[in-house]
């Protein structure tokens, strides 16, 4: 991770994250997390705090490395025990079939290839295994469309190809997973360019 991604970057995400009301949109999004779980651009450990008691070990993957010393102090107070890999979301450095739990939180908004990466969660979760989502998407229309719209160069440019107006919720219904929930709404301790978010469950079928 460079300078900017992790002194300016991943400092302003964790400081905007890192609030009472966006911890427990992660845990109602985390309470299924069972199993051999995979967490994938975990950045600076958010979400570490907010699995389940019983989810104390944890594949983690981050696009660089080593893992952001921030998430490995979130790991050690919440007591999780990390298994941290290197790699892209979009080719994951896992086999097939491995994974009960995947997790992924505002991290398809920064993808070049998102649909490469649903289809790549999809091939490592056992069939009937699932991805646990939550992500700030496009909002569905009016003046707040309008800023994403005009703010979304800037976004990708500045905020390692963070884009707002990402329709997340139809990459998700057109990859191979079964959905099985899915929240759309607006999470008010999100600026507005944000706030808009999806939250749910993805189910694998068999191959
Ligand atoms: C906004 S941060 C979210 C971090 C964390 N998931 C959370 O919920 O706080 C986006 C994360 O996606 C990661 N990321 C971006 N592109 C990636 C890729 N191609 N593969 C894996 N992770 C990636 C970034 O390194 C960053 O940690």
């Amino acid at each position: 991770m460079g300078w900017w991604e992790r002194r300016v970057v991943a400092a302003g995400f964790d400081r905007a994250l890192d609030v009472p009301a966006i911890h427990a949109e992660r845990a109602r999004t985390l309470a299924r997390a069972h199993g051999t779980i995979l967490e994938v651009g975990v950045g600076t450990g958010l979400n570490f705090p907010n699995y389940p008691s019983a989810a104390r070990r944890l594949s983690v993957l981050s696009r660089e490395g080593p893992l952001d010393e921030r998430a490995n102090q979130r790991a050690r107070a919440a007591g999780r025990v990390l298994d941290h890999v290197r790699g892209d979301a979009a080719r994951l450095p896992f086999l097939d079939a491995q994974f009960d739990t995947v997790v992924c939180t505002f991290v398809l908004c920064s993808l070049q290839d998102p649909a490469a990466a649903i289809a790549e969660f999809a091939r490592v979760l056992k069939p009937g295994g699932q991805l646990l989502f939550l992500e700030h998407v496009r909002a569905p229309g009016g003046a707040r469309r309008f800023l994403q719209t005009i703010a979304n160069p800037f976004s990708r440019a500045l905020r390692c190809g963070c884009q707002l107006t990402r329709d997340t919720a139809s990459l998700l219904r057109s990859s191979t997973l079964a959905i099985e929930e899915l929240e759309e709404y607006d999470l008010a301790a999100l600026d507005a360019l944000h706030r808009r978010v999806i939250r749910g469950v993805a189910v694998a079928g068999s191959a």
